[in-house]
C-alpha cells in the first residue's frame, strides 16, 4: 500500500477551496492507502499568528477534518509541531536545496509580493520544510491542489540532489495526486486570485464553518457578469468569475462542468446563485453541524491528535535518524 502524506495550515478556518481540491480527495484516498494527515502548525507561523488563535484553530481544524470523515484511527492524524523529526530533516533540506531553486518558487513571489524584505525567512524556505514533512515519512504520493505542485517539483529536485550527494537510493520520488475537478477554486471577490483561508477578506470564501445564511449571503454577493450561463464551456472564456462559480457547482455535484452548463444554460447569474447555494448548503451543513459537535469535547481533539502523533513519530523518527547517521552527525 502507497503512503500519502498531506498537510494543511491551521492558519485559518478550513474554506471551500481546501474542501474540493484537498479535504473530500484525502477522505476518499484512505480506502487504498496508508494516510499520514498532518496540521502544519510550524508553517502557519511563517507569517504571524496569535498563539491562542493558532492553537484553537488547529483543533478546530481537526475537528472539521474528523467531520469531514478522515478516520484518525485507521490512519494518523496529528499537529506537524509534536514531532520533531519534520523541524530536523527541514534543517538538513536548507542545506540541499539550492538559493536559486527557492529563488523560481512562484507561491513565494505571490506572498511576498514587494514587500520581499519584510518577510520571515521561514517563508523563503517553507518548501524546504514542506520536502521534510513528506520525507520522513518516505510517502510516495501526496494529495495537493494544483497551487503546490511547484513545491513537490522541488522536494523531488531535493530527494534526488540528498541521493546523489550522499551516493544513495535513499528517498523514493513522490507524486502529486492533483484532483481534476477543482483543482483551483478561485475568490469570490476576485476571479483571478485563488480562494484562501488567509485571504484578510472573509467575503471571499465560504468557510467550512459557515451556516447556509451566511452562504447564501455571500454567493448573493461573488462577483459575476451580467452575462447569462453559456452554452458550452467555451462561453465562459474570459468570464473567470462566471467560470469558478460554475466549476464550484460541478465539482460539488459530482458533474462535469458541460453537464451543469447544459442544465442551467440561458439562465441569469441571480438563479443560478440560488442554485449554487443549495448545493454548497448540502456539502458544508451536515459538516459544520458535526463540527460543532466534535468540538465540545476539546479533552478528546486533544487526545487523537496526541496518539496520532505517537505514531507518527515511529514511523518518522527511525527515517531521519538514518538520516542523520548519513550526514555525518
Ligand atoms: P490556504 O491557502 O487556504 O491557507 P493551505 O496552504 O493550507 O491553504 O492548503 C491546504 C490544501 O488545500 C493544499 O493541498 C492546497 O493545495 C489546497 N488548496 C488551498 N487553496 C485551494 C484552492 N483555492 N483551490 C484548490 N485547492 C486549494
Ligand atoms: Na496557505
Amino acid at each position: 500500500m502507497q503512503r500519502i502524506f498531506s498537510g494543511i495550515q491551521p492558519s485559518g478556518i478550513p474554506q471551500l477551496g481546501n474542501y474540493l481540491g484537498a479535504i473530500r480527495n484525502w477522505v476518499n484516498l484512505q480506502a487504498d492507502h496508508e494516510c499520514v494527515f498532518c496540521l502544519v502548525d510550524m508553517h502557519a507561523i511563517t507569517v504571524w499568528q496569535d498563539p491562542a488563535k493558532l492553537r484553537s484553530q488547529t483543533l478546530t481544524q481537526a475537528a472539521i477534518l474528523l467531520a469531514s470523515g478522515i478516520d484518525a484511527e485507521k490512519h494518523i492524524l496529528f499537529n506537524q509541531s509534536a514531532v520533531s523529526a519534520h523541524a530536523r530533516l527541514a534543517w538538513i533540506f536548507n542545506c540541499v536545496t539550492r538559493l536559486g531553486w527557492l529563488n523560481r518558487m512562484t507561491q513565494f513571489k505571490d506572498k511576498a509580493g514587494k514587500d520581499r524584505e519584510n518577510h520571515s525567512s521561514g517563508l523563503y524556505v517553507y518548501p524546504n520544510l514542506m520536502a521534510a514533512d513528506i520525507l520522513a515519512y518516505k510517502a510516495t504520493r501526496v494529495p495537493v491542489g494544483e497551487d503546490q505542485k511547484q513545491h513537490l517539483e522541488l522536494t523531488n529536485d531535493i530527494a534526488q540532489k540528498f541521493n546523489h550527494d550522499y551516493g544513495l537510493e535513499f528517498f523514493p520520488t513522490v507524486e502529486a495526486l492533483i484532483p481534476p475537478a477543482a483543482a483551483r477554486v478561485m475568490s469570490l471577490r476576485d476571479g483571478t486570485k485563488k480562494m484562501s483561508k488567509s485571504d484578510p477578506s472573509a467575503q471571499s470564501r465560504i468557510e467550512m464553518t459557515d451556516d447556509a445564511d451566511t452562504i447564501a449571503l455571500k454567493i448573493r454577493r461573488a462577483k459575476t457578469d451580467t452575462d447569462v450561463l453559456p452554452a458550452d464551456e467555451a462561453g465562459l472564456e474570459g468570464r473567470p468569475e462566471a467560470k469558478n462559480l460554475v466549476t464550484i457547482y460541478a465539482a460539488l455535484a459530482d458533474t462535469s462542468i458541460a453537464d451543469v452548463l447544459s442544465q442551467h444554460e440561458g439562465q441569469g447569474f441571480g438563479p443560478f446563485k440560488q442554485a449554487l447555494t443549495d448545493v454548497v448548503v448540502n456539502t458544508i451543513a451536515p459538516i459544520a453541524q458535526e463540527t460543532t459537535r466534535l468540538m465540545q469535547d476539546e479533552n478528546h481533539l486533544v487526545k487523537t491528535l496526541r496518539s496520532g502523533a505517537a505514531r507518527a513519530q515511529a514511523i518518522a523518527e527511525p527515517i531521519v535518524s538514518e538520516v542523520e547517521k548519513i550526514v555525518g552527525f
